[in-house]
């Protein structure tokens, strides 16, 4: 999602007289784009800005700005700690910032914090920085109201808001045309796309990307079990260029966990969830989000998180510790009590079963014949390819006579937990 916002703020300034440089080293302005959603994200910002200290040091009219979360969350706050910085300017004042940099130009800090009800950036084209032109994010909604009580995004991001579906459509079109190959649709929770009261629901939109273009492959994400309906499942079944790969964010096996969690689903509803990805779209790869050391967690509701993995059978999964978020609902209300060593261990033993499931799902895919869609050249190797099936598994294959962004077949012949090897396929 940041890298959807930053293509955004390219646009922006762009349009307002600015270059984007390779090298910031010799950028007049530096604008960073910033997560809050877990301490160490911030952490790494604050050594970002370290780095541009001794820059300013050398160059004090480089003007330096914090966007996104942690300006959105920090506020003026950060410019009293973070004395180097000029601008803040939080999720929905993006339209604002060429204005924000005139005004740290006369000397003054420069902020704008304010979140919108109606700020989708629908008008703007995106300035795409990837290298290979084969698959870009398009922003379809902004903003969550769920309310899960271990997280800043409400906060951050503000309401949730839905794109009007014409302008998703001709960012698609626009796509296309540029030789775009693959589109991810993003929101928080895409399940809530809705346009104009229900005239559109994300079912509804995902079909009308799908049939723009047979051979676009489209994805999405983020799903939420409690809203994420069969609809979607069936125009996933129906249409092959859509993706049959979804990742449903779990956090935590335990029933009391999702209840403080604030999930709004239980254990048995998430697993009815899976089972009816499986029935409906029988070649679907799932992956998912867990939390470890959430307040009060004992060791036996940890062990029901690892016996969901062991059912649910991950195909990949982003495992994080808890880290307390100032303001949510989990920091005014539940101590963060979990000692740090016990989310460490916690975390491993997630890790370790995720690694041994990640290796059983590509055991699986040994022998199996894929469309792969080309994204680049392989780092380990320039003789080699790499792209990704259908399940979003990352596949690596001799590049032949082949090109970046071609559909290739390609059987698999080895695995490792982390990448699929094969051979293209006659
Ligand atoms: N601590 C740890 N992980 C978090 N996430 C969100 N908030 C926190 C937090 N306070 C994780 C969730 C979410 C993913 C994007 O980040 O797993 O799905
Ligand atoms: Fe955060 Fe929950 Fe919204 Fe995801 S659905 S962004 S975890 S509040």
């Amino acid at each position: 999602m940041n890298v959807a916002d930053s293509e955004l703020v390219v646009s922006i300034m762009n349009n307002n007289g600015f270059n984007r440089t390779e090298d910031y080293k010799e950028a007049d302005v530096v604008l960073i784009n910033t997560c809050s959603v877990r301490d160490n994200a911030e952490q790494r910002v604050r050594g970002r800005l370290d780095l541009f200290q001794h820059l300013k040091k050398k160059r004090p009219a480089m003007i330096i700005g914090v966007l996104g979360c942690m300006a959105e969350r920090l506020k003026e706050k950060l410019i009293e700690e973070e004395k180097l910085v000029d601008i803040i300017a939080g999720p929905d004042s993006y339209r604002e910032l060429p204005q924000l940099v005139s005004i740290a130009a006369t000397g003054q800090k420069a902020v704008n914090v304010l979140l919108s009800r109606e700020e989708t950036y629908a008008d703007i084209s995106p300035v795409r920085m990837d290298e290979n032109h084969v698959s870009a994010f398009i922003s379809i909604m902004r903003g969550c109201d769920n309310m899960c009580s271990f997280c800043v995004v409400p906060f951050t991001r503000g309401r949730e808001r839905s794109r009007a579906p014409q302008t998703i459509l001709a960012e698609v079109a626009d796509l296309i045309e540029k030789g775009y190959k693959e589109v991810t649709l993003l929101g928080q929770n895409v399940d809530k796309y809705n346009w104009n009261n229900g005239e559109v629901n994300f079912a509804q939109l995902l079909e009308m990307v799908a049939q723009t273009n047979g051979e676009l492959r489209v994805r999405f994400s983020t799903s939420y079990p409690q809203d994420m309906t069969d609809d979607v499942l069936h125009i996933m079944a129906k249409y092959p260029n859509v993706c049959k790969y979804i990742h449903l964010p779990v956090q935590s096996g335990n029933n009391r966990m999702l209840d403080i969690m604030r999930r709004g689903y239980t254990r048995e509803w998430y697993m009815q969830r899976i089972e009816a990805i499986r029935r409906i779209v029988p070649n679907c790869a799932i992956s998912t989000d867990i939390i470890t050391g959430f307040c009060g967690e004992t060791e036996e509701e940890h062990q029901d998180t690892l016996s969901l993995m062991e059912w649910a059978q991950y195909d990949y999964a982003y495992m994080f510790k808890y880290s307390e978020r100032p303001n949510t609902y989990a920091a005014r209300k539940y101590a963060d009590d979990v000692p740090e060593e016990v989310k460490i261990r916690r975390l491993n033993e997630i890790i370790d079963l995720q690694q041994k499931l990640s290796l059983e799902s590509h055991q699986r895919d040994v022998g199996n014949t894929y469309q792969v869609l080309v994204e680049g050249v392989s780092k380990k190797s320039v003789e080699q390819f790499y792209g990704r099936n259908s399940q979003n598994r990352v596949i690596v294959f001799p590049r032949k006579e082949y090109n970046i962004g071609d559909y290739v077949h390609v059987k698999i012949v080895r695995c490792t937990s982390a990448t699929l090897m094969g051979e293209v396929a006659e």
